[in-house]
């Protein structure tokens, strides 16, 4: 375990538990409680205070940041669940299997709302600067999502245009995440491009994981096995299997696809995968983009504990099982 990485994750999770909501209605602020405290990997409040880190070796000053980057992720988390039809999330019921649709929607708007003001515990002039940062952020990763949901529609997508779409809905976040711990840290904008090059990059590398775990990951995942399979997402392993298929030869996947019961479903979809190597062909491609993030971290000035500590990130996500 990386020292720097456990005293900021314990720091957290400290911050995270002392989050004071009102009690009431319960309804709104429960949910909201619940999925706060599930758990999760903290990845991006993580990435927050090494952004800052980075700059001033004091990552304290840039707690209420962390907690807002983690607020937003959880909102996004809640109302992705509603969209994805997903039961099970960090292993246990989602907010809207646990209440309802309804309760998701409002408590995950609370989140968001709640982000912005954990954002605002600052001074007028870093607001104004990271409220720039979390705003487009956030709006790309809206982009991402719809994108996300458009693509279920159609039967074939181009690696380009797949790769587009999870940068936006995922890799933008990590990318802010760390840039506004940077940022609060004291980093000119000059500084920004690098460490959005290497967040981005390691937020590819990420998604292409996440959605590796979905169809070949364990039950430790916390999600349900074959998620993506059943809702009809387009993953990379997806996309991946159509470029090698070719137009005629995709027929097979799509009508594995259209196989009503779910378990069949997914033991088909999985038979073509393996018979294609996508498995391993979605290993290497996770590697290639975290080559990349580890590159782009060579070239980053800043505290050298931060970076090593950035760097060894990158290889506990991109080996993750969770
Ligand atoms: C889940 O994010 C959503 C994706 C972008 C794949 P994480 O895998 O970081 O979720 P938690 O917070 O650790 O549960
Ligand atoms: C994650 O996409 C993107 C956001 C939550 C914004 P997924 O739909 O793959 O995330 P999981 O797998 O449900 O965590
Ligand atoms: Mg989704
Ligand atoms: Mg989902
Ligand atoms: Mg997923």
């Amino acid at each position: 375990m990386n020292k720097l990485y456990s005293e900021i994750l314990a720091r957290v999770e400290v911050e995270i538990k002392g989050i004071e909501l009102p009690k009431t209605p319960t309804n709104l602020y429960d949910p909201i409680r619940y999925i706060m405290g599930l758990g999760g990997k903290r990845v991006r409040p993580v990435l927050t205070l090494l952004g800052n880190q980075l700059y001033k070796g004091n990552y304290e000053d840039a707690i209420h940041h962390a907690m807002a980057v983690e607020m937003f992720h959880n909102f996004t988390l809640v109302h992705d669940d509603v969209m994805d039809s997903a039961d099970v999330r960090r292993g246990l019921p989602t907010v809207h299997k646990k209440w309802s649709s309804n309760i998701a929607l409002l408590s995950g708007d609370g989140m968001l709302v709640a982000a912005y003001s954990l954002l605002q515990k600052t001074s007028p002039e870093t607001f104004s600067r990271t409220a720039r940062i979390f705003s487009d952020t956030a709006l790309e990763v809206c982009e991402g999502q719809q994108l996300d949901m458009d693509f279920s529609e159609l039967d074939s997508i181009s690696m380009e245009d797949y790769l587009g779409m999870i940068r936006q809905k995922t890799a933008v976040l990590l990318s802010g995440s760390l840039k506004i711990g940077a940022v609060v840290g004291g980093a000119d904008d000059q500084d920004l491009p690098n460490l959005e090059a290497f967040a981005e990059s390691l937020g590819l590398a990420f998604q292409v994981k996440d959605d590796y775990l979905d169809a070949f990951g364990s039950s430790e995942f916390g999600k349900v096995l074959g998620g993506d399979i059943m809702e009809g997402k387009r993953t990379w392993l997806t996309v991946k299997s159509l470029e090698l298929l070719g137009g005629k030869g995709s027929q097979r996947l799509h009508e594995a696809y259209a196989i009503k019961d779910f378990d069949d479903r997914v033991k088909e979809v999985l038979m073509i995968y393996r018979e294609l190597n996508i498995d391993k062909l979605a290993q290497q491609q996770v590697q290639e983009y975290s080559d990349i993030a580890q590159k782009s971290l060579a070239k980053m000035r800043g505290d050298k504990d931060a970076i090593e500590t950035l760097s060894w990130l990158v290889d506990q996500l991109i080996g993750r099982t969770i």
